[in-house]
């Protein structure tokens, strides 16, 4: 089954932190989150974790340039997602993906707060098909905005095509600080995620990377 095309972005510090230990993600420049939000206009939907909604109560539309609003995707296991979040608001459509733990009744309360909620897999969200799912829905290309135990799960299962990391000026440093990818980790090397540098640019201040994921033989081994 056919999946949407997958671009990692995140934007971290030079020790890979994506948030400072008290939570603080503001890392890009003003350049930055420009080319952030012309990403978004060029895509069809972008993706994030509950994590994520908790900590930063994003909106993810397209506000800094003039663009269409992609789908936003939250992969939220049991349903947690408030009500009131940012992303349940405003221009875009929401699509809120939960897994079989999640209670109906909590289900019921985020599809009253306008959101389409997708049921998909039974312990934990099953990723694989819910990008079968959103690709059958028209979605062909699809950024991934974090947080690190989401990353984490993209990546694992070979999921993630690319990466855009903006690399900011900063040491935050913090054993808890979130880091780009989070989760169990890969034993080896050799088992990682295997990128292939394809562009290097000046943002701003900031220090843009772009690679194309080459392998994840972590990945083969599990399915
Ligand atoms: N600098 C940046 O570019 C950037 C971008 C995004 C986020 N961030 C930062 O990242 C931090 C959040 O990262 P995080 O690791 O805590 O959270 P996260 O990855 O955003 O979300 C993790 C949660 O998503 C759900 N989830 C993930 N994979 C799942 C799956 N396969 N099935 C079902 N549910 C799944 C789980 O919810 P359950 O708990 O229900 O299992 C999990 O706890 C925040 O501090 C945020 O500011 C930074």
């Amino acid at each position: 089954m056919p999946r949407p095309y997958v671009i990692l972005n995140a934007a971290m510090t030079l020790d890979g932190k994506i948030a400072t230990v008290t939570g603080d993600s503001r890392i890009s420049c003003d350049a930055d989150l420009d080319r952030v939000h012309r990403l978004r206009a060029e895509s069809d939907a972008i993706m994030v974790g509950l994590g994520t909604v908790l900590a930063d109560d994003p909106s993810l539309t397209v506000r800094r340039v003039r663009g269409r609003n992609p789908i936003r995707v939250v992969v939220d296991r049991e349903a947690r997602t408030p009500p009131n979040a940012k992303v349940l608001r405003g221009p875009a459509k929401t699509i809120v993906a939960v897994s079989r733990k999640a209670k109906p009744q909590r289900i019921k309360r985020l599809r009253a707060a306008g959101a389409d909620v997708i049921v998909e897999g039974a312990e934990k969200v099953n990723l694989r098909r819910l990008l079968e799912e959103l690709r059958s829905r028209g979605v062909r290309k699809l950024l991934l905005e974090g947080g690190s135990t989401l990353n984490w799960g993209m990546l694992e299962q070979g999921l993630v095509d690319e990466v855009r990391v903006a690399v900011a000026p900063y040491i935050a440093g913090g054993a808890n600080a979130k880091t780009l990818v989070g989760g169990a980790g890969f034993a080896k090397v050799r088992e990682s995620a295997e990128l292939k540098l394809s562009r290097v640019t000046r943002v701003g201040r900031d220090l843009l990377l772009i690679y194309q994921v080459a392998g994840v033989r972590g990945a083969e081994k599990a399915r």
